[in-house]
């Protein structure tokens, strides 16, 4: 698999959806890095893991209509992720801000790593289907 360097994938949509997903990574980076209150904490965690649920299920929704044939290898990150998400949730309910800086740094690393490797090869098999649109409609 070859990796992309940047974060665009070329997909619009799939792009937008991303920006927002490291955004609220970011967001909850920098708030537990200034020490912000918990209720600020939990407030933009409950965002992260909302929103990479709905990104999820709807990359997984379009490789379905596209007959992605990697699904199976894609899906399987998704879960990788959402467990790591999942060690990020244990550090903020123990409240062991230490554990949590460590968890979403390590969350953030795997988020771009997938997004420059497996989200990149599924919008390029997008780019090449032109029998089936793109986007949801
Ligand atoms: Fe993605
Ligand atoms: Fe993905």
């Amino acid at each position: 698999m070859t990796p992309n360097h940047t974060l665009g994938t070329g997909q619009a949509d799939m792009d937008a959806e991303h920006k927002v997903q490291i955004g609220l990574i970011l967001a909850l980076e920098q708030s537990l890095q200034r020490g912000r209150g918990r209720g600020d904490i939990t407030d933009i965690l409950s965002q992260l893991v909302e929103y990479t649920n709905i990104h999820f299920m709807s990359e997984q929704l379009l490789m379905r209509l596209h007959a992605y044939p990697d699904i199976g290898a894609h899906e399987m990150e998704h879960d990788h992720l959402i467990e790591q998400l999942r060690r990020v949730e244990d550090g903020v309910g123990a409240s062991d801000s230490e554990m949590t800086v460590t968890e979403i740094g390590m969350l953030k690393r795997l988020v771009i790593d997938h997004i420059k490797t497996h989200d990149h090869v599924f919008s390029q098999y997008l780019t090449g289907t032109d029998d089936v649109p793109a986007r949801l409609p």
